[in-house]
């Protein structure tokens, strides 16, 4: 794990090639051997593959899955291995990509089956638990993370990695790596390949500060509150830029009604916001009455 980029060709020995979505395993003995953990947790261990890999390695290690019982939905990884751990790192469903209770394993359908989350939202708020739950287990100084790839659906691109980076404490993300995906089988028809392929998924890593989840509340949250506030200054800016770099209030009203996404418009108080942001950055100054400029 000496650079950004995970590439490995082949998969090694352990787990089991046959398992759908296995990942290679060499990849977790690079991340063993650069992060040094003492004790690792999978909770989603899949055919095995990240534990067979620690355990020749000397490192203590519990993998969990849904098909043997544990249930990273309903019950507390730290419950269920008893100590905080130096590293706890999971390989979850892709959602729909790859459906594994019913399919993979087992006769039927496991409602909690992260692969059979109803909607890409449902599936990123259960990624967003699995994720806090690793993070409760994870010692503090030690790492979370998980192993992630993104989608492609009907034309769209959703992208699970900066979904995560965006939900979880910003202070404690400390690397993202490039994984080279090698032999993926597709089912893109080659005539609609318009965009590129996807071969390549993230491994994302966290350090855990001192805190508990509750007290990273406001390290989750304020981005995300940030995030809007600065979406309606970049939008204002802008209604302001296509007027010439001048406008009256009636002007930006109509510029953001118009072409603002729904859920600005849908904001009860959008012209109160326009004038508050009008007036919080010094972006931007009065002239005459109800007139304004950007500031130089
Ligand atoms: C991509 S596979 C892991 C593959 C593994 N890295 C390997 O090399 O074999 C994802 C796993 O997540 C498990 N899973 C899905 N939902 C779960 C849940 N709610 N709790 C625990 N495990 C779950 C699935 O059963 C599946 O085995």
């Amino acid at each position: 794990m000496e650079t950004s980029i995970s590439s490995h060709p082949e998969r090694g020995p352990w787990g089991d090639a046959r398992w759908r979505g296995n990942a290679s395993g060499y990849f977790y003995r690079d991340l063993f051997e650069a992060l040094k953990p003492k004790t690792f947790v999978d909770p989603m261990v899949g055919s095995g593959t990240s534990v067979e890999v620690a355990r020749e390695m000397g490192i203590r290690a519990w993998g969990l899955d849904l098909h043997s019982g544990f249930n990273i939905l309903r019950q507390s990884i730290l419950e269920v291995v008893g100590e905080p751990a130096d590293l706890v790192f999971s390989h979850p469903p892709y959602h729909d990509m790859i459906v594994y209770s019913g399919q993979v394993w087992g006769d039927a359908p496991h409602p909690d089956d992260l692969s059979r989350a109803g909607s890409i939202e449902e599936f990123a708020d259960k990624l967003h638990q699995a994720l806090l739950n690793q993070r409760r287990a994870t010692r503090p100084g030690g790492h979370y993370g998980v192993l992630i790839g993104d989608l492609r659906r009907k034309g769209r691109y959703y992208s699970f990695q900066a979904e995560l980076i965006a939900r979880l404490p910003a202070d404690e993300l400390v690397a993202v790596l490039v994984k080279v995906q090698h032999n993926v089988s597709s089912n893109n028809t080659p005539y609609r390949l318009r965009y590129p392929r996807i071969m390549h998924e993230y491994a994302l890593l966290w350090r855990k500060e001192n805190r508990s989840t509750y007290q990273v509340i406001g390290a989750m949250a304020f981005p995300q509150k940030r995030r809007l506030e600065g979406t309606w200054r970049a939008l204002v800016r802008q209604a302001m830029v296509e007027h010439g770099g001048r406008a009256a209030l009636a002007d930006l009203y109509r510029a953001l009604e118009e072409g603002a996404p729904d859920k600005v418009r849908n904001n009860p108080n959008w012209k109160a916001k326009i004038r508050q942001v009008l007036q919080s950055y010094g972006d931007f100054r009065p002239l005459s009455r109800g007139v304004w400029a950007l500031a130089a």
